[in-house]
């Protein structure tokens, strides 16, 4: 099977929309992979899996287990992993973790997050021959809280300048997080590569979710979040059946049993 490549993920801006979603683990990740453009093995993993307060506590070593159960599994997306807090403090220390993620993973691109403070990193990652998809907006790492993004004009011009300079630095395509419509208007229009929506409207070339939001697994229901499904109440009822079961002992059934 063929994966989708950088080359066409830049040709769909303006004519196709780009789908991506977060997987963590083999089962997912085999589902999404089916139908997605961008698999984002993302940071979220800390907060969604692990109950971390912050994306800032996930280490390396938890996203390279991640990431290999996630890319040994997709064969036709294109695979992103999400670099952790501190893992790109300057382009030598970035360089030589992406060389280990690489590595460990074999990904495809890494993300990052941040604008014109990070430009000479991503040239340097760029130079070096690793794709690199940009993140702007609101920025988790190193956000206090979770708010929307854009709503004066001093927040506007900032955000998208920093989107102008990651596009002008080479990523191939820009998260834009938690805006105002009108803003991520503005800079889907203003960049070169294709915008990946997450909370910041249809005026992006494509959108991102945490797939355990949008399938009603994580507690977290934000606005921008569609819950597809309610996955946590389809597995509840399975755990109350099964536990009943047990107790009333119907469970094994027969059909369950080993017998010579
Ligand atoms: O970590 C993550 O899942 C992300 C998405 C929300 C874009 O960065």
């Amino acid at each position: 099977m063929q994966r989708i490549t950088i080359k066409s993920i830049l040709e769909k801006k303006g004519k196709e929309p780009i789908t991506c979603l977060t997987a963590y683990s083999k089962p997912i990740a085999e589902i999404v992979d089916k139908y997605c453009d961008i698999i984002l093995i993302g940071d979220s993993v800390g907060m969604v899996l692990y109950g971390m307060k912050t994306t800032r506590e996930v280490k390396i070593e938890t996203m390279i287990l991640h990431g290999r159960a996630v890319k040994n599994t997709a064969k036709r997306s294109l695979v992103v992993f999400d670099m952790p807090y501190k893992t790109y403090s300057n382009k030598f220390i970035a360089y030589k973790n992406v060389k280990k993620i690489m590595k460990l993973t074999k990904c495809d691109a890494v993300k990052l997050e941040g604008g014109k403070k990070i430009v000479s990193i991503i040239k340097y990652l760029i130079k070096k021959g690793i794709p690199v998809m940009g993140h702007v907006g609101l920025l988790p790492q190193s956000s206090k809280v979770f708010k929307l993004k854009g709503k004066n004009l001093i927040q506007k011009k900032q955000i998208l300048q920093d989107a102008v300079a990651l596009s002008n630095s080479g990523a191939f395509a820009i998260v834009v997080e938690c805006v105002v419509e009108s803003l991520a208007k503005k800079i889907t229009s203003c960049v070169a590569v294709p915008t990946i929506g997450i909370g910041a409207s249809k005026y992006c070339d494509g959108q991102v979710l945490v797939t355990d939001d949008m399938i009603g697994l994580s507690n977290f229901h934000p606005k921008f979040v569609k819950k597809y499904s309610n996955v946590k109440k389809i597995i509840e009822k399975s755990v109350k059946n099964y536990c009943s079961d047990v107790k009333r002992r119907r469970f094994p059934y027969p059909q369950n049993v080993y017998k010579l």
